[in-house]
């Protein structure tokens, strides 16, 4: 299936210069969301792990139905103050800015395979800091899958000790 015919560029967005990947009209039609969730399966089918862990917002919409569809656990990276327990969180800088994620600090096991999933990779901060906190939990991260990667901004620079498969490239 061709997901990138569903994919739309916004131009300035959220700032000028900054052209977006938009996946809401892929969401918007079935065959191709289900088409994303195939492809995602058969890359991360790839790989023996546990559980998958994605940023909010977009990533848990392709998490969320991937982990259903592979019998795996789902845990959620949030912006500061969503989670209700204990967290443990990692600032870093986004192709528009800085941010900071938090994860819960008893949701990732000592020794448990992760997969981190997410829509889009840009400059790799977002997952670089979700990998790091993996790894201050004791997790081991065996791959990381993308619906889209901006190969231009080289986010696979910061994530050359990682595996990272993307379905989408620019
Ligand atoms: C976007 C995107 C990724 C991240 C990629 O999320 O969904 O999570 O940026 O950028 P990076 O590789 O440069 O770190 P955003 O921060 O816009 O959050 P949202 O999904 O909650 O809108």
């Amino acid at each position: 299936m061709d997901l990138k015919s569903f994919i739309r560029d916004i131009p300035d967005f959220p700032k000028p210069g900054i052209i977006f990947k938009d996946v809401t009209p892929l969401l918007k039609n079935p065959e191709a969301f289900k088409g994303s969730i195939a492809e995602l399966k058969k890359a991360a089918s790839e790989w023996n792990f546990d559980i998958i862990v994605a940023p909010e917002a977009r990533g848990f919409i392709f998490a969320a139905p991937l982990a259903l569809e592979m019998n795996k656990g789902f845990v959620p990276i949030r912006k500061p103050g969503k989670l209700p327990y204990k967290t443990i969180s990692k600032s870093y800088s986004l192709e528009y800015g800085n941010a900071t994620l938090e994860m819960h600090i008893d949701a990732i096991e000592k020794g448990s395979r992760v997969l981190i999933l997410d829509d889009v990779l840009a400059t790799g901060g977002t997952i670089k800091a979700i990998a790091e906190m993996i790894e201050e939990a004791g997790g081991e991260v065996v791959g990381i899958i993308t619906i889209i990667e901006l190969s231009f901004l080289e986010p696979r620079k910061k994530l050359d000790k990682y595996r990272v498969e993307a379905l989408i490239k620019y």
